[in-house]
């Protein structure tokens, strides 16, 4: 094998060979978006046509491919979240228990409602809640227990409902990353109270920006939809007349205007038909990467057996000390990144020590001193998370979509770097 593309040497992969773009889009999705420019209805919150409102139809069938009744949208998978601690009724000074390594927003969205985000560990070979540490960061404050189901791979939802159950707390999955995962036959956000996705662009099901809460529960359903659309619901179409307002003021509760757009309703109904064919190919290939890895000593996050349908936001190697000469993962990153031409990355850094996470900047936070200071992210250990964060290797999910000659280029760089590890930076 050549010396080290990022040494200098030859890379496994030429310039011309590309990996599959993300996001995708036919002469579907053009049409789609034609049909709305046309229709005159741009948003849930203008005048009834006579037609179901691009946003309803895809609520309706994003319900449907997760078995659950119910379906809210939102802009973002942010205000997802927002509206769901709302709708649980989480109040200021409550505590929520969410993981310590995942996206900002998971935790931005508890202090967006003035709750606690008490940060707990996670399990080194899933990247998700560690359910012994839940347990333990339990208080007579805490109302919920919020699983984020970091790059697919589900939390053990079998021992969080039974500590939920025992506790009396709400589960709010966060499903940013898990869009068709199912954990025992029930769909990743039909597992607790709510379940809340992003489909910002990098998501597997994408229209740039947007959000969805799923929920069995109609009196959840109901305060959700008052909370995305200023205190308004939505309106059947049985009894509307062309010309009408489909959203009908209700005012139980404050709402904010969190609609997601004709437009973006669109794009998603069009993609939701590629989805499940993309995630079979993404699993397909994951679960060759398992096997060619595995063989040069590399190991993947571990996806526990309750999981039936895994699915792939991205695919994570463990770089072990042993595995590449004790040199961190930023520096394999970096190496994979040259010899392959993709984005090769770290997990989140652990929101103890992110510079995203910084709840203190913001002074409308401050309802008192106390609660001031347990938003100081510094107070919490995440020796775990820490350790994920030096050891993991994060391959985007597009490349997942490629071919087999792609995922062989994988194992090849992945071999190659591997080899050649003595031979990189020590940090
Ligand atoms: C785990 C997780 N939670 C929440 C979010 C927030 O979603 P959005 O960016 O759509 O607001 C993301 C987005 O990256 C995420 O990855």
């Amino acid at each position: 094998m050549n010396n080290l593309a990022i040494n200098g040497g030859s890379s496994v992969r030429s310039d011309e060979k590309k990996w599959p773009k993300w996001p995708q889009y036919t002469a579907s999705t053009i049409a789609q978006l034609t049909s709305v420019l046309e229709s005159g209805r741009w948003t849930i919150s203008g005048r009834w046509t006579g037609v179901e409102a691009k946003e309803s139809e895809f609520a309706r069938q994003w319900a449907c491919f997760n078995s659950v009744p119910y379906c809210v949208l939102t802009p973002s998978g942010t205000t997802a979240l927002t509206i769901s601690l709302e709708a649980l009724d989480i109040r200021a000074g409550d505590e929520v228990i969410i993981p310590g390594l995942t996206w900002v927003a998971t935790a931005s969205a508890v202090v967006n409602v003035n709750a606690v985000p008490i940060l707990v560990d996670i399990d080194y070979d899933t990247l998700c809640l560690r359910p012994e540490a839940v347990e333990a960061a339990i208080t007579s404050r805490t109302q919920a227990i919020l699983p984020v189901h970091l790059y697919s791979c589900m939390a053990d939802m079998d021992a969080l409902r039974d500590i939920a159950r025992r506790h009396n707390l709400a589960i709010l999955e966060d499903c940013a990353q898990a869009h068709g995962a199912s954990w025992r036959g029930m769909s990743a956000g039909s597992l607790g109270d709510l379940g809340a996705f992003s489909m910002q662009q990098n998501k597997v099901l994408t229209a740039g920006e947007g959000g969805a809460v799923i929920t069995k529960d109609p009196d959840l359903y109901d305060r959700l939809q008052e909370l995305r659309t200023d205190g308004r619901r939505v309106r059947s179409p049985k009894t509307l007349h062309p010309g009408e307002m489909q959203l009908v003021d209700s005012g139980h509760v404050l709402g904010s205007n969190y609609c997601m757009s004709e437009f973006h309703a669109a794009i998603l109904l069009d993609q939701l038909s590629r989805l499940e064919a993309q995630n079979r190919l993404r699993e397909a290939n994951a679960n060759y990467l398992n096997r060619a890895l595995k063989d040069i000593g590399i190991h993947s996050l571990l996806r526990l057996p309750q999981m039936e349908k895994q699915t792939y936001y991205s695919y994570v190697i463990h770089s072990t000390p042993e595995a590449f000469a004790d040199r961190p993962a930023s520096v394999v990153c970096r190496a994979l990144e040259a010899e392959l031409g993709c984005p090769v990355k770290q997990p989140y850094k652990p929101l103890n020590d992110n510079s995203l996470y910084c709840p203190q900047s913001k002074h409308r936070y401050m309802t008192n001193q106390r609660h001031w200071d347990e938003l100081d992210p510094r107070r919490f250990s995440l020796p775990d998370a820490e350790r994920a964060y030096q050891q993991s290797i994060v391959f985007p999910h597009w490349t997942l979509l490629g071919s087999c000659e792609d995922m062989q280029d994988i194992v090849e760089a992945v071999a190659k770097v591997r080899l050649h590890a003595a031979e990189l930076p020590g940090s």
